[in-house]
């Protein structure tokens, strides 16, 4: 699989990663092994960078618990989501022991408590417990604060949702995390699901035959990646079957305009 440097946060990444939200929060005995197959599944597909938070119920600590049965080079992409210092500390401690003591990319969720959470991560990277900090928003009208702390140079890479129905970061996040040389996380790819109710025809799939596109997810990741400006798309899956499909999209050839153009067109149509 190809993989990109995460902007200037000094991490490289394979282009397709893992969301872990809902599809890891799982109980019992049967639905943890079913996550494990999905984790095993990802990591023989070339899949290294895995996305949680502490807002994701169990699974946080159930995708650590399944990359230390699977020990490799995974990275994680982990959360702070707390209202106060106390709780976001807690989190933090938990998440280091999960995950061996190292995050590699440390974000702050949804911006919530974004300045003192920031001054937290400053401190534990310092400490060399984490290699880069980040933040996250899902919802366009907070995209504004989200650039503001883009801009105080002190995260070096941003989570926002893009997908052919999602495309409001075209406007000012995308092109402001380039000229900062932030890493872009791209979330939702999937636009949680909605993008795949609908199916287009092996037809109108057959023109992107010759780009290694053989399904509807495979297009819509391209679709995302083909844009230099995203490093790392990570769609959610409780099925390890598509885990592997999805992996497989992250390889060129990329589209050109012409071939985003006519995904966005199957998208919406
Ligand atoms: N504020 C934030 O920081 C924030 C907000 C939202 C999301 N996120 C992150 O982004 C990740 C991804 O977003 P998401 O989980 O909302 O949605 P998504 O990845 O856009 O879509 C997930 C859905 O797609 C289905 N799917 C995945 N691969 C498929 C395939 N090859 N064929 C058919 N169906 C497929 C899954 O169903 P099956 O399980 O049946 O395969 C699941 O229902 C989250 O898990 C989370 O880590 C972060």
């Amino acid at each position: 699989m190809e993989t990109r440097a995460l902007g200037n946060t000094g991490l490289s990444v394979p282009v397709i990663g893992m969301g872990t939200w809902s599809t890891f929060n799982v109980s019992g005995a049967a639905a943890e092994a079913n996550v494990e197959a999905v984790v095993t599944s990802a990591l023989r597909s070339g899949t290294r960078f895995f996305d949680s938070s502490p807002m994701y119920g169990k699974a946080e600590r159930l995708l650590g618990h399944c990359l230390k049965a699977e020990p490799g080079d995974a990275m994680i992409a982990t959360k702070v989501w707390a209202g106060n210092d106390a709780e976001g500390r807690q989190q933090i401690d938990n998440a280091l022991r999960w995950y061996g003591g190292h995050v590699d990319l440390y974000q702050i969720h949804n911006l919530l408590q974004w300045r003192s959470h920031l001054d937290t991560l400053t401190a534990l990277k310092a400490e060399c417990r984490i290699t880069a900090i980040g933040a996250t928003h899902y919802q366009p009208p907070a995209f504004s604060e989200l650039m503001t702390v883009m801009r105080t140079g002190r995260i070096t890479a941003i989570q926002i949702p893009y997908n052919p129905i999602e495309r409001d970061v075209e406007r000012e996040v995308l092109p402001l995390a380039a000229e900062l040389g932030l890493g872009v996380v791209v979330m939702r790819p999937f636009g949680e699901g909605e993008l795949l109710r609908k199916l287009p025809s092996v037809a109108d799939l057959n023109p992107l035959g010759s780009f290694g596109v053989r399904t509807w997810p495979q297009a819509l990741l391209k679709w995302i990646l083909s844009d230099p400006r995203c490093h790392v798309a990570i769609p959610a899956t409780s099925r390890p079957e598509r885990a592997a499909e999805n992996a497989a999209a992250g390889n060129g050839p990329w589209f050109g305009p012409e071939e985003r153009a006519y995904v966005a067109k199957l998208a919406t149509k």
